[in-house]
């Protein structure tokens, strides 16, 4: 009896040192994020749109209490063209979300390099403008919704894909209104946002959460302020953290090499997760 109990103790501790946690994540940590290494998620077609898609595994004692709520994943420039996107996708799947990343950009992403001859950035972000991208995550929302039975989504923007998980908060969301019912997302975080205008924050309809660089030429201090002062004008729930020694894209590409960067890729992808825990698992 007594040996038994000691036992199954140990197996308890056991089982909370491989996974993190049993409970809803209160213990989730930077275990769960990989930073290297081949994407396990696949690539699907859906509405003339391809998604990567992460499953949670089902053996995932975080995967049971999410199945309801997803993840959709709007990228940077680079979309689905870096591993790094696919494996941060992969994360959260792990952290139990079914997980979603549209191809923003017809199979053409910039390069991973974007100072390479021929690559235009203006040209770029001239043909991928609202008109473009708005019906392609009103898509997204669509598949998670009526395709996979979703009912709370949380959307993680990076730099690009930021001003995205604003337009899209919530049913008063900037494009939300004229993308038709239900294209809305239930809570947004967005690391290193660009081009996000005050318009596009003072009509959010759902929380919002900011992970900020320190050095961010899109995002400079002046920006970041400004976003705040118009986040409290709002009646929603927000966080705004601001991360040293990291420069633009740190929440997806950081120097791995630089400790202070490391753990502040790790920390944003968790303020998301947190967040995403908090506001779709009511
Ligand atoms: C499908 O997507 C491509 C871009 O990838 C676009 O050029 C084409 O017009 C779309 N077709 C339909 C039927 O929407
Ligand atoms: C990039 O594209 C813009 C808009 O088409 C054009 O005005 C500009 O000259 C181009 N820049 C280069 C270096 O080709």
């Amino acid at each position: 009896m007594r040996t038994s109990s000691l036992f199954s103790t140990a197996l308890l501790l056991l089982g909370g040192a491989i996974t993190g946690s049993h409970a809803h994540g209160a213990c989730l940590d930077a275990s769960i994020i990989a930073h290297t290494g081949t994407p396990v998620g696949k690539e699907i077609q859906y509405d003339n749109l391809t998604f990567y898609v992460a499953e949670p595994d089902r053996r995932n004692p975080h995967a049971k209490a999410r199945a309801k709520a997803a993840v959709l994943f709007l990228t940077d420039v680079f979309g689905l063209g870096i591993v790094e996107n696919k494996l941060l996708a992969d994360s959260f799947a792990r952290a139990g979300y079914l997980t979603v990343v549209p191809d923003l950009f017809d199979g053409s992403p910039a390069p991973g390099d974007i100072n390479v001859p021929g690559f235009n950035t203006t040209e770029f972000l001239a043909k991928h403008v609202p008109e473009t991208i708005d019906p392609k995550i009103a898509t997204s929302i669509r598949y998670l919704r009526r395709r996979r039975g979703i009912s709370r989504i949380g959307a993680p923007g990076y730099c690009f894909g930021g001003r995205y998980t604003f337009r899209f908060a919530g049913p008063s969301g900037a494009a939300s209104v004229q993308n038709g019912r239900d294209a809305y997302i239930d809570a947004t975080f967005a690391a290193h946002p660009s081009l996000l205008s005050a318009e596009e924050i003072k009509v959010i309809g759902a929380p919002a959460s900011i992970a900020a660089a320190e050095t961010d030429a899109l995002f400079n201090d002046e920006a970041r302020l400004a976003a705040e002062k118009t986040l409290k004008e709002t009646d929603q729930p927000y966080r705004v953290t601001l991360y040293s020694g990291t420069d633009h894209g740190f929440g997806v590409r950081a120097n791995l090499n630089d400790p202070q960067q490391k753990e502040a890729k790790e920390e944003a992808f968790l303020q998301a997760v947190r967040w995403f825990d908090r506001w779709l698992l009511a």
